[in-house]
């Protein structure tokens, strides 16, 4: 008798792991896995990791002491370590925690099934190679079942910005974008599988630039392209550079109907002096004059960012500088970190803020952000918007999507089923979300 072998994949840190672990399930699938529902249930758990910050890797190996528990009772099970420790921390995670079985970097995860086989050999397994071959055309079979409206699509992978304080450009290395028609290929399958929605994944997503039939193509034309694609509505990007936002694709937010209003992109700090002590190679004034031609683009435009507060030598005067771009660019919503030492990278040599100095200014810079997210919503109140609707809510009746901007919003009284496209108003503001009620006269209509 064989029964399927059941997998369990933890997911931390950024979007992009999130679409791999969902490659890594299709690629395990192959070798006859199912999804387990928990890891109790697992015959191999895999944890998907981010070694962003100090403590989104220590959590890996908290996670780990429990799960090495199961293994009394369960003495085949296996666990494997995969993501940006994987990558960083190597041979050193199987030494610190010997019950892992398996440690594989993000380039290397079309290499799974030989390495799964080797494991259930009784061997351990370590892959944390850049690999010449393509993972992605390795990863690309996958079974045509339907699947939720918005779905995320890695289109370049990778960075060369090496800002001082960033282990990405080494846990993920140098930055690929895939081709054109690859990329494609891929959102066509999607929308046939149901997806209306596609968010374009990247470390450096607008530094796109493809293989296309007559040469490298950039962020803006590949947009392009891929609003032609029927059934796709809506289209996003996540996470760009200022560096790379070029008049291209600022001009899609203006001509694309299908590109969202919403953009993400993160400054990090308002402070020259500390932007060129990370090696951002863009100043405060660059990125205010940047966002105003974004905003004469697309007026609507809701912007998020992220911050790094008490990145070493940061004074009173640097940080004073970065909320006040906060208060002239008043973003809908901003991610702020308290600065983590990386081993390995520059920033990790120099002198550290005082800790409760930069825990001062955090909670100061998130009170103002958050100050600014609620006045944002409050601008929505009256305003209709246009919500894909993704899931029921916890009320009878209750439909949960996201507007435009990238809302999430209740809809109480909805008309509407998931993958629907709903037009509703906006008729109230929570802490973390809108209310909304359907406008009935747009049923059926256009
Ligand atoms: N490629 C993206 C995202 C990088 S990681 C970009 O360039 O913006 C996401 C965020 O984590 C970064 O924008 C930064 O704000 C934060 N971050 C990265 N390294 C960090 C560190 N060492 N300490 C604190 N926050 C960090
Ligand atoms: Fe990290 Fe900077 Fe690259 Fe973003 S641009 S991934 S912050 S090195
Ligand atoms: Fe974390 Fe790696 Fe993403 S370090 S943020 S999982 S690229």
């Amino acid at each position: 008798m064989t029964t399927a072998k059941k997998l369990f994949i933890k997911t931390y840190g950024c979007q992009m792991n999130v679409y791999d672990s969902e490659r890594m399930a299709e690629a395990l699938g192959g070798q006859g896995y199912e999804t387990a529902s928990s890891a109790e249930e697992a015959d191999m758990i895999l944890l998907n990791t981010c070694h962003i910050r100090e403590k989104a890797a220590e959590k890996v190996y908290s996670e780990l002491g429990r799960l090495k528990k199961l293994k009394v009772d369960k003495p085949d099970l296996k666990i494997g370590v995969a993501g940006c420790v994987a990558q960083a921390e190597g041979a050193e995670i199987i030494r610190r925690q010997p019950a892992v079985d398996l440690v594989v970097g993000p380039q290397s995860y079309h290499r799974l099934p030989e390495m799964e086989a080797k494991v259930r050999a009784g061997e351990a397994a370590l892959d944390t190679d850049f690999p010449a071959e393509d993972k992605f055309e390795h990863l690309k079979s996958r079974p045509k079942a339907r699947r939720a409206p918005a779905a995320f699509l890695t289109v370049q992978e990778g960075c060369d910005k090496f800002c001082a304080f960033c282990v990405v450009p080494y846990t993920r290395g140098a930055e690929i974008s895939r081709p054109v028609l690859r990329v494609l290929e891929e959102a066509r399958d999607l929308v046939e599988r149901g997806v209306r929605e596609i968010t374009l994944l990247g470390q450096n997503v607008n530094a796109y630039h493809g293989a296309g039939q007559k040469g490298d193509v950039g962020l803006a034309a590949l947009i392009r392209e891929l609003a032609k694609i029927d059934g796709l509505d809506r289209i996003r990007y996540t996470t760009s550079h200022p560096n790379d936002m070029d008049d291209e694709l600022i001009a899609a937010h203006a001509e694309v109907p299908e590109l969202m209003p919403y953009l993400h992109l993160p400054v990090q700090s308002g402070s020259d002096h500390i932007l060129k002590r990370m090696n951002r190679s863009h100043t405060a004034e660059s990125y205010l004059r940047l966002i105003e031609r974004i905003r004469a683009a697309r007026p609507d435009i809701v912007l998020s960012g992220d911050f790094i507060v008490g990145f070493p030598e940061e004074s009173d005067a640097d940080f004073e500088a970065t909320m006040e771009l906060v208060r002239q660019v008043k973003y809908g919503y901003a991610y702020s970190f308290k600065y983590s030492t990386r081993p390995g990278t520059p920033a990790a040599e120099r002198q550290l803020v005082d800790p409760e100095v930069a825990d001062e200014r955090l909670q100061r810079l998130q009170r103002l952000i958050t100050q600014h997210q609620q006045e944002v919503q409050q601008s929505m109140l009256g305003r209709e918007v246009s919500v894909l609707v993704e899931r029921q809510g916890r009320a009878p009746g209750q439909m949960l999507g996201k507007s435009e901007y990238l809302h999430a919003v209740h809809i109480d009284d909805a008309m509407a089923q998931v993958g629907d496209i709903a037009r509703v108003r906006i008729v109230d503001s929570k802490t973390n979300s809108l209310t909304a009620r359907h406008i009935q006269a747009d049923k059926g209509g256009e």
